[in-house]
């Protein structure tokens, strides 16, 4: 992402007050500018006009990467973390974020109504593996004309990245950013024969750039 870009994104998450916690004004920054997740979830998103339904969105930091784009699709926002989703909203709001609204949701329990787009970003490692089933069958019939899924994981296999994605994952459960500790990695196959079955062509390509995980970014459409 454009370094501006970031910058802009950023700014938005810092506290009001000089003294307020700074914790998601340097994590958003940071992550925009070494993660290439955003620039791969834009490009794939890009043209299509339906609505985007972004489950386990956390800040809610792909509504900011979209309007930065240019892209004014409505945007709905959904995880389990009440804090974040509160810090979204707020931040959103201020921000003046167009079409844009967030709602507490845990994707273990409860699966969304909704038409067009759906976006899953490292998430899918935090719901056991039957939740991660149910949720992609009801993601892949919720697409709807040129709508497209666009999936970010890390894959389980016995790579290096493998492993250390496994640690990140459990270290940022340990220091509190993330309430829970993941369940399950899928694997590609398995994520490719699931999306197929249910109509959808799939892409599936590497998203790691400079980092050291194992992330992969997978695009689908109907057939
Ligand atoms: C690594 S963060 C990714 C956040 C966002 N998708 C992004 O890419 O910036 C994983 C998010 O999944 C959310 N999450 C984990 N389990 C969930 C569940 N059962 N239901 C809804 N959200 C969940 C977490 O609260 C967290 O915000």
């Amino acid at each position: 992402m454009a370094a501006h870009d970031a910058r802009a994104i950023a700014r938005a998450f810092a506290p009001r007050h000089p003294l307020g916690n700074r914790w998601d004004y340097c994590y958003v920054l940071s992550k925009l500018r070494s993660d290439p997740l955003y620039p791969g979830v834009l490009e794939a998103l890009r043209g299509s006009q339906a609505p985007l339904l972004d489950m386990g969105c956390g800040l809610g930091l792909l509504a900011h990467a979209l309007r930065h784009d240019g892209q004014r699709q409505p945007y709905r926002g959904v995880d389990n973390d009440a804090a974040k989703i509160r810090r979204a909203d707020g931040v959103a709001h201020r921000a003046g974020l167009a079409a844009s609204r967030f709602e507490v949701m845990d994707l273990a329990t409860t699966l969304p109504e909704h038409r067009g787009s759906v976006a899953i970003l490292d998430v899918l490692q935090y719901l056991p593996a039957e939740a991660q089933s149910a949720l992609l069958r009801r993601a892949a019939a919720m697409l709807d004309g040129d709508g497209r899924l666009v999936l970010r994981m890390a894959l389980a296999d016995d790579s290096r990245r493998g492993r250390i994605s496994r640690i990140g994952d459990r270290a940022a459960n340990w220091i509190g950013w993330m309430q829970f500790r993941p369940r399950h990695y899928p694997d590609a196959a398995s994520l490719r024969t699931l999306l197929e079955q249910a109509g959808l062509r799939v892409s599936l390509a590497p998203l790691y750039g400079n980092t050291p995980f194992n992330n992969w970014l997978l695009v689908a459409h109907r057939a």
